[in-house]
């Protein structure tokens, strides 16, 4: 069928991959299929450890790109038996690739992915790297889903801004007229994950359960948002460079209950996306959370009531579940290469001008 795109997004958490089958024919996306793949956690610590200096990278990075791409095959493989569509009834796949440096500064970011293995292995053509042309012409590569967010989300009768928690959070902002902008506000679940991780052995704080149960450290709370990163002005772009256990670290004196760091964490979370709305999107009237943090019923509570009297909702209610939001923004990317438009805003990444973004492998 015309207009089927796959998208698939696995993003700073490192949990795996989420992958959507859409029709994007009509303006209005329509999800046919999603799936979610975890990583194995041999595959999960590799990918970690590539995320920092270390020996023998280029060969490790190469074989952990072949082993990603098999699971984003198995991905594509799973959601078009779900959906009962034939390989040869999808236009292309817009894959991200798994980010391991995220450094625009110096004119790179590394998303691992073996693009013509992935064509090979499913038979449907690949679009990736979709942050490198951005960034050579000057802009941050990232984010990349606010074009997306303005083509599904934005209204002439209702100011939004989108809020999207993953491991790094970042927002756009969707005024009723004038230019969209957005960009990477601070950490997502990031923190919330490694900390959870190193003292519970969980891979994540379902529901903020655990930081519900803390008490939030004033002081420390003060002294992470007084971080640079927080006080820089946009554009700017995040990775697990910018915000990780060692930097968090560097904040604690050492004498602090983990379960009031965890507690003080999701505070961190829920203040840097509420003041990057406060600042940037100061008229929004409503604001929509997507990504993994956004299941995330403790931040979301705290949000709602930093960001009161604007509402707080997902973007379930915008009729897009909110777990499949940047999966089926790089199904769109896909569809912008493929179209020859652009899928980057210059306003938000920085960029010389709109852009054609992607390499493309054919089926
Ligand atoms: N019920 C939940 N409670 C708390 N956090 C959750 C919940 N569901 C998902 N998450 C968080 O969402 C993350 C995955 O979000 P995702 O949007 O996939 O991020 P990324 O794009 O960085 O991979 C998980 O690592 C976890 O931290
Ligand atoms: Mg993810």
């Amino acid at each position: 069928m015309p207009g089927l795109y796959i998208g698939l997004m696995s993003g700073t958490s490192l949990d795996g991959v989420d992958a959507v089958l859409a029709d994007l024919s009509e303006p209005v996306p329509r999800l046919v299929a999603h799936a979610h793949h975890a990583f194995a956690p041999a595959l999960h610590v590799e990918v970690a450890s590539l995320n920092r200096q270390g020996n023998d990278e280029l060969r490790r990075a190469a074989l952990a790109a072949n082993e990603l791409s098999r699971v984003y095959a198995a991905a594509v493989g799973a959601i078009l038996k779900i959906a009962a569509v034939p390989v040869n009834g999808v236009e292309a796949v817009g894959c991200h690739g798994q980010t391991v440096r995220h450094q625009p500064a110096d004119g790179y970011s590394i998303q691992l992915i073996n693009g013509a293995l992935l064509a090979e292995l499913t038979g449907i053509t690949v679009v990736c790297d979709f942050r490198g042309r951005d960034i050579a012409a000057g802009g941050q590569g990232a984010p990349l889903v606010p074009a997306f967010h303005q083509a599904v989300f934005a209204r002439n009768d209702e100011h939004r801004a989108i809020v999207n928690i993953g491991g790094i959070s970042n927002v756009t902002n969707l005024p009723i007229a004038g230019v969209v902008t957005g960009f990477d506000c601070g950490p997502g679940n990031l923190l919330l994950d490694a900390w959870v991780q190193r003292h519970l052995n969980q891979p994540f704080d379902r529901d903020g359960h655990w930081a519900k149960s803390g008490r939030t450290i004033p002081d420390l709370l003060g002294r992470l948002k007084a971080d640079e990163y927080f006080r820089r002005a946009p554009p700017k772009s995040a990775g697990r460079e910018t915000f990780n256990l060692e930097w968090l670290e560097k904040y604690l004196a050492g004498s602090e209950a983990a379960v009031d760091v965890q507690a003080t964490l999701l505070a961190l979370t829920a203040h840097g996306i509420a003041d990057a709305i406060k600042h940037f999107c100061a008229a929004a009237t409503a604001v929509y959370g997507c990504g993994g943090g956004a299941r995330n019923i403790e931040l979301i509570k705290v949000l709602t009531v930093l960001l009161a009297p604007r509402r707080v909702r997902l973007t379930d209610e915008l009729g897009i579940d909110a777990e499949q939001v940047e999966a089926l923004a790089f199904a769109w990317l896909a569809q912008q290469t493929l179209t020859s438009k652009a899928g980057n805003l210059p306003a938000v990444t920085g960029a010389r001008g709109p852009r054609i973004l992607g390499a493309i492998y054919c089926a």
